[in-house]
């Protein structure tokens, strides 16, 4: 599948965007292990999110499907998850693979977590480190990248974790063995990182403490359910914000919309370039700060993107690469090198789309330099990473010929209705079959 996108003219609109990806993954997590039943609004319906919800069916948790943002989980407690017929599929997802990987650690039954060409190689490395350090067993292909087999029936025990990484997925996954583990576990972040998971342990009633950058957590937990409302992601507002801030004379609002302010980095570097863009409405959902974001035409300028807010911007480095592309005068990005080992190669495949599209991209191990100018047509590819497409396909409103994104598929994992949204705010998008 192909999109291919001419040049628009955004309208004025009010938006909705779906639900959070990484809220909507954890709310099954931990609902599927709680007690009683989590009810959760504004789900995520993506493929990434429906692999969660698949394998905690397959391991006999019922989770009922109102509609598609809409479920209830009727959580099996901590030790009433069943043995799978087979392998779990995760599909393209990271998130699902590193968070599942320590809920199975703490099984009494083996396990073996797979998914897409895209996932199988992807680094697991970090996360099977410190499992082995709680005493679990977990079998890798020789390269540290899945299928993996976990060991189950293993005791585990609390560990004081220093993450050689800045890094949520092991974080979290490290936090959801605590809970199967006998003793605390203290986990220490070299940078913050999205705190989805402490918010969310303690809402389902953990004893958890976060100190700065130390997060520790007390051993063998049960959970109790409790209504879980996923607010819009933000890093799905981000091609919305993308598409306003390069217009011409148009301001879109764009709502509900989470602003944790360990997701805003993308906010913070936009506005540094000079992007538009205010909070309104500032409000909690449940654990989780939201607001609306109201979005106007911009004129950009290039600079030194500040390596302190990656991290915090961590998802969102191939819009930033279009906005910097769009701008006036370079943009310098350094502290990037976690982009490499992403659902792609992002600093190499965004470097390579935009040189198509005509733009001057420094390439270096851990950064990059993106010389701002104007986007010509052409043919890129997505190389079956979500983020990329969608990037990629905003280019193209603005660029002085039709682009044509290839591979676009993946879109689905974490935007679905990403076409008809972008349709509707007057992007001229087209879907085509691959020749
Ligand atoms: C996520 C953490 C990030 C992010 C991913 C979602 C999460 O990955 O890139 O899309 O939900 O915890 P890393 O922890 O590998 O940086």
């Amino acid at each position: 599948m192909d999109f291919r996108v001419e040049p628009s003219t955004i309208q004025n609109a009010e938006v909705d965007v779906p639900g959070d990806k990484s809220v909507s993954h954890r709310a099954l997590m931990l609902g599927s292990i709680a007690t009683g039943t989590t009810e959760i609004s504004g789900f995520l319906a993506g493929e990434d999110c429906l692999a969660t919800l698949q394998a905690y069916r397959d391991m006999g948790v019922a989770i009922t499907q109102h509609d598609a943002t809409r479920l209830s989980v009727h959580g099996v407690g901590a030790a009433g998850l069943r043995e799978p017929a087979g392998p779990l599929d995760l599909g393209n997802s990271g998130t699902a693979m590193r968070l599942m990987a320590g809920v199975m650690a703490g099984q009494g039954f083996d396990s073996v977590l797979t998914g897409d060409e895209s996932l199988t190689g992807r680094p697991m490395q970090r996360v099977i480190a410190p499992l082995t350090e709680m005493g679990a067993a977990i079998e890798s292909d020789c390269d540290g990248t899945p299928p993996l087999q976990i060991a189950g029936g293993l005791r585990l025990h609390g560990i004081d974790y220093e993450l050689p990484i800045a890094s949520a997925q092991v974080k979290s996954c490290i936090l959801l063995a605590a809970l199967f583990a006998d003793g605390p576990s203290r986990v220490l972040e070299p940078a913050v990182t999205r705190d989805h998971t402490e918010r969310m342990l303690r809402a389902f009633g953990a004893d958890i403490v976060v100190d700065g950058r130390t997060i520790t957590l007390q051993g063998r937990q049960q959970l109790q359910a409790c209504p879980i409302d996923v607010p819009a992601d933000l890093s799905s507002a981000a091609f919305v914000i993308l598409a306003v801030l390069l217009s011409k004379d148009a301001s879109v609002l764009i709502r509900n919309v989470g602003v944790n302010p360990t997701r805003t980095g993308v906010i913070d570097i936009l506005q540094a370039m000079g992007g538009d863009i205010s909070l309104q409405n500032p409000r909690s959902l449940g654990e989780e700060p939201i607001a609306d974001l109201r979005v106007r035409s911009s004129a950009l300028s290039g600079g030194e993107v500040d390596p302190t807010l990656v991290s915090l911007a961590i998802d969102e480095f191939p819009v930033i690469f279009v906005a910097a592309a769009a701008a006036s005068g370079n943009t310098s990005f350094s502290g990037i090198g976690e982009l490499r080992v992403k659902e792609s190669d992002r600093i190499a495949a965004m470097a390579a789309g935009l040189r198509v599209l005509g733009i001057t991209v420094e390439e270096f191990d851990d950064g990059a330099i993106v010389h701002g100018g104007q986007f010509s047509g052409g043919e890129v590819d997505s190389f079956g990473d979500h983020r990329i497409a969608m990037s990629l396909a905003i280019a193209g409103t603005v660029a002085s010929s039709p682009v044509t994104v290839r591979n676009v598929a993946g879109v689905n994992t974490s935007f679905p209705g990403f076409v008809e949204l972008m349709s509707n705010l007057g992007v001229r998008i087209g879907v085509e079959s691959a020749p």
